[in-house]
């Protein structure tokens, strides 16, 4: 079933029922301020960091379940609705939510009274346009009351949900004509404060919540609103909001609009006041006067629609597959963007107090941006790669305001390291750039501990070498990409974390995992070795290199498929000899990019397993058969039910490495079938079953043992946006940045005849025609004349390259 629709030519996905399975949000927001907006008008901003420094407040495990947002209340004699549905949940006549690139438009009508509300942060500013435009398509006049409403959150969104001793006596506001100002602890140690503006003259206000709302009342029946009336409230700790109320005549066919503002502005120190405990509001006013009008707000739509479309031309395809395209020109390269912005830290699932930038969350992320945005991905890198230690070992994560390590979790993550040759081989073959290997870049963020970036990946390299066990397999240490497979954990106690409880460090277990990745991007650093004159380095690596893919063939091969780890009494994790989780999808997709046992068909055998043992109709799952019962030798990953989460879900992070790996063996059809089963466009026929957006990938879809099988969780912030980007772009269409040029190797499958695809690579644009005869030859020419091998060398000088690739 369907709750809407797409709209390929807006850019937008298009929401007619509001009674969606689970609210479908949306993300504003570049440079600092951002907010999240779902369908019903819920979701919260914050400025640059979700714990620190909250604007408004949201409730997680609220009931409904979304809740938080700014809300518009419209009480048209009697009948009292709002444009996004809640929190009154009165019927509409018409519902339309459109989520777009940056922005959502809401479209409702009720008793012949129109709604239009656009909400989107601009480009430039840090604040939150919500313009509301009313018409009245009625015979009559219609005299109308309508209240715009927020509620502030005291700042550090933990604090805010926990202190309540003290924040109950905190909270402070200052009201002038049309804007309510939020400056709690602005008068000791804060230098910022909020604000909600309004362009029209308000005909009243409130600023605290019970009084807005009535004790006994809720948002469903806001006492304000119910009685067509402000109570003018000025907000002395509690819970200060802002609120507007306008008494409006529309007649008919007339139209009116108010804009909204919530705005967040920094002052320097000495600059904070006007006068004893009045806030300085020039700032303030500077902004508000930018978003006065229609016209303006109309300017800075237009702006921020073109800005998107411009960005994401970078890379378009038009092929005989809508969906794919779809996925490839717009949902997928935006969902990269926004996980480029949140990393792991704010969305319906993550509260924004917790994780901060992870370390091998990032570097993979920046596979799936690095086209668009090369300048700050090569930024990012150098945030990343600061949170490394001298020895090659990482921080797991850091926190995007300090960006310093976070001790609390601290690292011991053995893939951690590797992730960053990942992304610094990738940032090379997009940019053909190899300064940023001479980048001096700190360990810890230690002032002087500076040293080129290629010093940072030889450490990483290093690590894994110094770091083996007794198979001559890479060490886990706490765990590797799977972060719950933890082999050295060994707890008991009720709460403790998996992810920092050390009980029994064997200094035995392994990763065969780690050993693909090793051996995959070993080979990627000897390459850029090689490329800048350092072959006797590269020679040593590719011997490094050489000894883990031998362990890897001798013990990390089961007979059909890749073993997973090796526990720490050296008994085998994913392998038949098990009762649960003989089979895991990691080494699958990782020994098989990376060619190990290539000669002897270990990847093909080991793919056939994987469709044979874990494709479900929703992907490939994770492990097989799902762990019954709690492993103390295994940690996390057997302490969730059967079928959810990393215990043999579909963690989609991990489907399009099946993907890739699947077009490396030669697998097409396989490969995009695997692309098919969790591709959002193709699961919204099931939405009522996946329930999360069709427009985005989620991180988990329960796995054939689970109760809610097909039921994903976790949208929009994870790894397989970025993944399933490359996998797209660079396996399937095969459109693949390399260090001499842009190789074109497409692997489409039958259905997909043919693909026009234009991707502008280092300044040149190119225009390439895809045909698939699926002959099993492969001839390109370039500007009408063949080329020998499937590398378009790359030149400077070109400005629009014709490409055709015959199959
Ligand atoms: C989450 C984490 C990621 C990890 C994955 C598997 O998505 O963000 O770092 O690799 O889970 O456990
Ligand atoms: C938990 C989650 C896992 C996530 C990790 C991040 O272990 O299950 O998915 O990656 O926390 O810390």
């Amino acid at each position: 079933m369907k709750f809407g629709h797409f709209d390929d030519k807006e850019y937008e996905y298009v929401i007619t029922n509001y009674n969606t399975p689970l609210p479908w949000i949306n993300y504003f927001g570049q440079d600092g301020f951002f907010s999240l907006m779902s369908n019903t008008c819920g979701g919260y901003m914050f400025y640059k960091d979700a714990k620190l420094r909250r604007i408004t407040r949201f409730r997680y495990n609220n009931v409904p379940r979304d809740f938080g947002g700014r809300y518009y209340y419209i009480n048209d004699n009697g009948t009292i609705w709002n444009p996004g549905f809640l929190p009154l949940k009165t019927k509409l006549d018409s519902y339309k939510c459109r989520h777009g690139l940056g922005y959502t438009i809401f479209e409702s009508e009720k008793n012949n009274l129109k709604a239009e509300l656009l909400c989107f942060v601009p480009l430039k500013d840090l604040c939150e346009i919500n313009q509301l435009t009313l018409t009245n398509n009625s015979k009559e006049t219609k005299n109308i009351t309508l209240h715009g409403v927020i509620e502030w959150c005291l700042w550090n969104a933990v604090d805010d949900q926990t202190n309540f001793q003290r924040n109950w006596n905190i909270g402070e506001v200052e009201i002038d004509d049309n804007t309510v100002y939020h400056k709690t602890e602005y008068r000791e140690r804060r230098d910022h404060y909020a604000f909600y503006h309004t362009n029209l003259k308000h005909d009243g206000f409130d600023s605290d919540l019970d009084t807005f709302i009535g004790l006994y009342n809720s948002w469903a029946d806001p006492s304000a609103v119910m009685n067509k009336t402000s109570y003018n409230s000025k907000a002395s700790g509690w819970s200060p909001i802002a609120s507007h109320m306008f008494n409006l005549t529309i007649k008919p066919g007339e139209s009116k609009t108010v804009i909204f503002q919530t705005g967040y502005v920094e002052n320097k120190e000495d600059e904070k006041f006007e006068s004893m405990h009045v806030i300085n509001k020039k700032k303030a006013y500077e902004l508000q006067e930018k978003y006065n009008t229609k016209e303006q707000v109309l300017k800075a739509f237009t702006e921020l629609k073109t800005k998107w479309v411009n960005l994401l031309s970078t890379l378009h395809v038009e092929s005989d597959n809508v969906k794919f395209d779809r996925m490839v020109n717009i949902w997928n390269q935006y969902q990269c963007m926004v996980t480029f912005n949140m990393s792991r830290s704010a969305s319906y699932y993550e509260s924004g107090t917790g994780r901060g930038m992870g370390f091998r969350d990032s570097c993979q992320d920046l596979l799936g941006f690095l086209h668009l945005i090369p300048e700050k991905t090569r930024e990012r890198i150098k945030d990343i790669a600061s949170i490394q230690f001298e020895d090659g070992s990482t921080y797991h994560q850091y926190q995007p305001l300090t960006k310093r390590g976070n001790a609390d979790i601290g690292g011991g993550f053995n893939d951690d390291p590797l992730w960053l040759i990942a992304a610094v081989s990738q940032y090379i073959k997009e940019t053909g750039d190899y300064t940023i290997l001479n980048d001096p870049t700190p360990f810890n963020n230690k002032e002087g501990s500076e040293k080129p970036l290629i010093d940072h990946l030889r450490a990483s390299m290093n690590y894994i070498i110094t770091h083996k066990g007794p198979h001559g397999l890479p060490l886990i240490g706490r765990a590797d990409w799977n972060d719950c497979l933890n082999l050295n954990c060994f707890s008991k106690t009720p709460g403790e974390s998996f992810q920092t409880a050390s009980n029994f460090e064997s200094g035995k277990a392994e990763s065969v995992f780690i050993a693909g990745m090793f051996v995959l991007y070993g080979k990627e650093f000897a390459t850029i070795l090689k490329n800048i004159g350092l072959a006797g380095e590269a020679t040593n690596i590719l011997k490094e290199v050489k000894s883990v893919e031998d362990a890897t063939i001798k013990y990390g091969w089961d007979g059909e498929w890749f073993v997973r780890a090796y526990d720490a009494f050296e008994h085998k994790v994913g392998s038949k000899e098990c009762e649960d989780g003989q089979i895991f999808v990691e080494p699958q997709g990782f020994c098989t990019m990376a060619k190990i046992g290539e000669s002897l068909g270990y990847g093909k055998k080991a793919l056939d397993s994987v469709e044979k043992l874990l494709t479900n109709d929703y992907g490939v799952e994770i492990l097989h058969p799902c762990y019954k019962e709690y492993h103390i030798e295994l940690g996390e990953v057997s302490s969730y039910p059967m079928g959810y989460k990393e215990n043999g879900s579909v963690f989609c992070h991990n489907n399009p490495w099946i993907v890739i790996a699947n077009t490396v063996v030669g697998n097409n059809e396989r490969a995009f079938d695997v692309y098919k089963r969790n591709c959002p466009a193709y699961l919204e026929e099931v939405s009522e079953i996946h329930k999360t957006e069709p427009f985005v990938y989620s991180q988990t879809i329960a796995g054939r043992d689970a109760k809610n099988y097909g039921e994903a969780k976790n949208s929009w912030l994870t790894g397989t946006a970025s993944w399933t980007m490359y996998a797209a772009s660079q396996a399937i269409l095969g459109i693949k940045p390399d260090y001499d040029g842009l190789m074109i190797d497409p692997h489409l499958p039958k259905e997909i005849k043919n693909a026009y695809v234009t991707r502008v690579f280092r300044g040149v644009k190119y225009e390439i025609t895809i045909i698939n005869n699926a002959t099993g030859k492969y001839q390109m020419t370039v500007e009408g004349k063949n080329i020998k091998g499937k590398t378009i060398p790359y030149n400077k000088a070109d400005n629009n390259v014709n490409v055709v690739v015959m199959l």
